[in-house]
This record gives structure tokens, sequence and C-alpha cells, in this order.
């Protein structure tokens, strides 16, 4: 365990499977780890920053070392005022590469004694990002597996009705050959 905080900064809307994955990774690694919400990213964000503390509250409540926090404006200036060492981020697919790299220098011209740690999230979630369970789940899809059951959940609540068929989707319509309708007996 590496002594000192490290910040895992990002928009956390909502949080995936992807997110508590790295922030289980972090947690074994770094002293503390402080879980910030930036307030301000998005100008209509599909969960308040309220609720998406509330969820990851309750999902990282097990792991005795995380702290959810939220921040506004420069994120180097909000980990200063943490006294962290580090800032950790994931990195799922050399796609990531570039803004990551990018946003990483940025933060270090900013404040040189920060360093940005990078960790990958297991290979079964280097697809999941935020914007697509988003996007599936306004879209009635599925997202089971993707994120946290209470996620999951949550995404129901404010989407229904459109969510609610996602369930169905996979079952294959009555009147479709192999769906569920009864056959009928052909009349002599
Ligand atoms: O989950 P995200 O949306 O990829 O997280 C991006 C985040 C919040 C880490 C980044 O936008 C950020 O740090 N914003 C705060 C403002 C800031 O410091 N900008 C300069 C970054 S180089």
């Amino acid at each position: 365990m590496n002594k000192g905080i490290a910040i895992y900064p990002g928009s956390f809307d909502p949080p995936t499977n992807g997110h508590l994955d790295l922030m289980e990774r972090g947690s074994k690694i770094f002293e503390e780890l402080v879980v910030a919400i930036l307030r301000n990213s998005e100008k209509s964000p599909m969960f308040s920053v309220a609720e998406r503390l509330e969820m990851l509250r309750a999902l990282t409540g097990h792991l005795k070392n995380i702290r959810i926090d939220t921040f506004d404006g420069l994120m180097v200036e909000y980990a200063k005022s943490m006294d962290a060492v580090c800032i950790l981020r994931g990195i799922r697919a050399i796609s990531d590469y570039e803004y990551e790299l990018q946003m990483a220098l940025m933060n270090r011209k900013l404040e040189p004694t920060l360093e940005t740690v990078f960790m990958m999230p297991a290979d079964k979630y280097s697809y999941v990002s935020s914007r697509l369970v988003r996007e599936v789940a306004q879209a009635g899809g599925p997202v089971k597996g993707l994120v946290p059951e209470m996620v999951e959940q949550k995404l129901r609540e404010k989407l229904e009705p459109a969510y609610r068929f996602h369930d169905k989707m996979h079952e294959v319509p009555p009147g479709i050959p192999g769906g569920k309708e009864k056959k009928r007996k052909k009349r002599a």
C-alpha cells in the first residue's frame, strides 16, 4: 500500500461496474482513495450530483479507505486542497489514451508535484462507459452486468416507462415461430 491520498476524479453519470472495479483496485494500492465527482461536468446530467454521491457512497461502503466527495473548478486545485499525492484514472482501450495523456500532461503542467496513475479495469468492462450505459438505457436496452444492481434500479426508476420493456427484450413475442404461443391443433 502506498502512503498518501489519491484522487479518482470523474463524472460517474452513472457509476458503472468498470468504475467500481477500478475503485477496488485503487483501494488496495493507496492509503486513501477519494472518489471525486465533478459538480459542473454536464449541463444536463442524467443523475444529480446528490444522486451520484448517494449511489457511490452505498456502493463503496465495504471499502473502508474510500471516501466520496464532490469538487468544482480545477481538479489539481482540489487535489492539492486534499493533500493528495496522486490522481487515479482508468484506461480501457487505446482510444482512451490520447485524451488521458493530454489531461495528465495538462494537469502536470498546472501542478508538477501531482502524478497521474493509470489503471486498467477488468477486460470484461473494457467497452463499458457511462455514456453508452445512458444511451442503451434511454433506448430501453438492457444494462444488466454493466452497472451495479442499485444503479440499474435507479436507471429503471428514472427512465420508466421506456426502460420497462428491456426485461422482455430477449423473449420471442407470441406469434413468431419459437414463441411462447401455444401451438393450436390442426383442425381435422
Ligand atoms: O469521467 P470523466 O468525465 O472522464 O472525468 C473528467 C474529469 C472530471 C476528470 C475532468 O473533466 C476534470 O478533471 N475536470 C475538472 C476541470 C479541470 O481540472 N480541467 C482540466 C483537466 S486537464
